[in-house]
């Protein structure tokens, strides 16, 4: 029998899974590091983290698995998105790994823009420039601290930076290499028009593979400290939204995915390159070789329930504590109480600025629409109602642009509550389904690292053989009708608001 393992290098920890090649999962582990913010907008992390993080995890799903190491047969790996690792010669990291949401870098974005046009951009590599992006952070560090840009010899990704760690190549894949802004998406290769637009070496860049593509082998040294054999295949991977879009078995059309974590994701499957001429969406390489995938991401999704879990629940957390249940339970529950729509009360999710619809930094937070008949219940009813109907705002883009939609999958921590589930198929107006697997982007490399090493014949045939809906949600007409009414108020009002974001941005300096 030979074991696969999945590394998700993530921005709150590095997750790491081993599975049998039924998909069983028998070791699970997660390591946490911190995220620095040394500026306000910054957003960096120390690669040494990763790395720790890695080696550790790795060595503990092989003991929690309770296998013979030497029965590892490949390894896949995925990761954050759009983070810049600078390199000198000797590969040492020359300083903090630059995140997918640091907000530094608009000057540059707008630089990019203004040189190469914005229709241009959508021609050459599909999507414009966000500040979230890897180029315009390249830029930003040639601009900003020029004596670390002339000593960079390698620039990486940050799941890459773990593959040169583990096997010594230079590697990556094009599922991550697409949310650079340097990718020819439509074939797949750097593009060289955008390289010598911004005067970016290619010699900086890695070799760009597919997925499911092997591009690299264990050394010999970090097999003897993994206890793994020495070679053990590590497949190109995917950047953790394909990744996580392989493990919820988004691999052919009509399949899409509605993830809400931290962040919101609405994911489809495209057999074709689509692009949003106005670059809402972003147009990516998928893990599947040869095939695309178009995503809406929203910045804080989960992450505003978060913010009220933090700060506004402790009577809920302190109760969740007493019957030993989850506060988002509880929070669940309050919601239920309040009738669809909110009586009203409309939230914008947009605590963090926004990407997907408005790709506006300065787009705030608001509730609007209080009232005296609106108490606790309404409030954080309402805000899980926003933050769907931002997920919903990238649905009717997708399907817009002439996407089949027949499938939504939900996951994530907003799919564990059938309430949340319930208001999903609601505000979608299309039934939603939960599948068997809840791991997401380690496991969604571990299947790639099966089909690169033979224990699959394709992405697909992985997909079927380890994954399965297990419910379906179907929409309440009358619900549904409730939320249509107040969806278009929710949509105008980022419009009527957006000046006064940017008002109450230059006011807080
Ligand atoms: C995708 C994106 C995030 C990061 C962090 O475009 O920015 O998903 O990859 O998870």
């Amino acid at each position: 029998m030979g074991y696969l393992i999945g590394i998700d290098v993530g921005t709150s920890g590095t997750k790491t899974l081993l599975m049998d090649e039924a998909g069983e999962i028998l070791g699970n582990g997660t390591e946490e590091y911190p995220c620095l913010s040394p500026h306000p907008l910054w957003s960096e992390q120390d690669p040494a983290d990763w790395w720790r993080a890695t080696a550790e995890s790795v060595k503990r799903v092989i003991a929690e698995a309770g296998i013979d190491g030497s029965e590892v047969q490949g390894i896949g790996l995925s990761g954050q998105m759009h983070g810049l690792v600078c390199l000198d010669e000797g590969n040492n990291v020359l300083r903090p790994a630059i995140l997918w949401n640091d907000q530094r870098t608009g000057a540059e974005c707008e630089e990019i823009t203004d040189k190469i046009g914005a229709e241009r951009l959508i021609d050459l590599v599909c999507n414009p420039a966000l500040t979230g992006f890897t180029a315009p952070k390249i830029l930003w560090v040639r601009k900003n601290e020029p004596e670390i840009y002339e000593k960079t010899k390698k620039m990486l990704l940050p799941k890459d930076y773990i593959r040169l760690k583990l096997t010594g190549e230079y590697a990556t894949e094009v599922s991550d290499a697409s949310g650079m802004l340097l990718l020819d998406v439509k074939n797949r290769t750097w593009s060289e028009e955008m390289l010598s637009e911004l005067e970016i070496d290619k010699d900086l860049l890695a070799e760009c593979f597919e997925s499911t593509e092997v591009s690299g082998r264990i050394l010999p040294e970090i097999a003897a400290d993994l206890g793994i054999p020495s070679g053990t295949p590590v497949v190109g991977g995917a950047g953790d939204q394909a990744a996580g879009a392989v493990g919820n078995g988004i691999v052919k059309t009509g399949i899409i995915s509605a993830t809400l974590g931290t962040s919101g994701v609405m994911f489809a499957f495209a057999d074709e390159v689509q692009t949003d001429p106005q670059g809402r969406v972003h147009t990516f390489c998928h893990a599947v070789p040869g095939k695309w995938h178009v995503m809406g991401v929203m910045l804080s999704a989960g992450g505003a329930f978060q913010w009220w879990r933090n700060n506004l629940a402790e009577l809920e957390i302190e109760q969740a504590n007493k019957v030993k249940c989850d506060p988002y339970d509880i929070l669940c529950e309050e919601a239920e109480e309040a009738p669809a729509g909110s009586e009203g009360l409309i939230f914008l999710p947009y605590l963090t600025g926004e990407r997907t619809p408005h790709a506006n930094p300065n787009a705030k937070g608001a509730w609007v629409g209080l009232t005296v008949r609106h108490g606790r219940n309404e409030m954080i009813r309402s805000l899980m109602e926003g933050i769907t109907y931002g997920m919903k705002d990238s649905l009717e883009i997708i399907k817009g642009m002439g996407v089949e939609v027949s499938q939504i999958r939900v996951s994530g921590g907003g799919a564990r509550s059938e309430f949340w589930r319930q208001m999903q198929a609601d505000i979608y107006e299309q039934p939603v389904c939960t599948i068997n697997a809840h791991e997401g982007p380690a496991y969604g490399v571990a299947l790639l690292a099966g089909v690169g090493t033979g224990v699959y014949g394709s992405v697909e045939q992985a997909c079927e053989a380890t994954i399965k809906v297990a419910s379906e949600t179907q929409p309440n007409p009358e619900n549904s009708t409730a939320y249509a009414t107040f969806y278009p108020i929710y949509q105008q009002l980022y419009r009527s608001l957006k000046d006064d974001f940017d008002r109450i941005t230059e006011a807080v300096g």
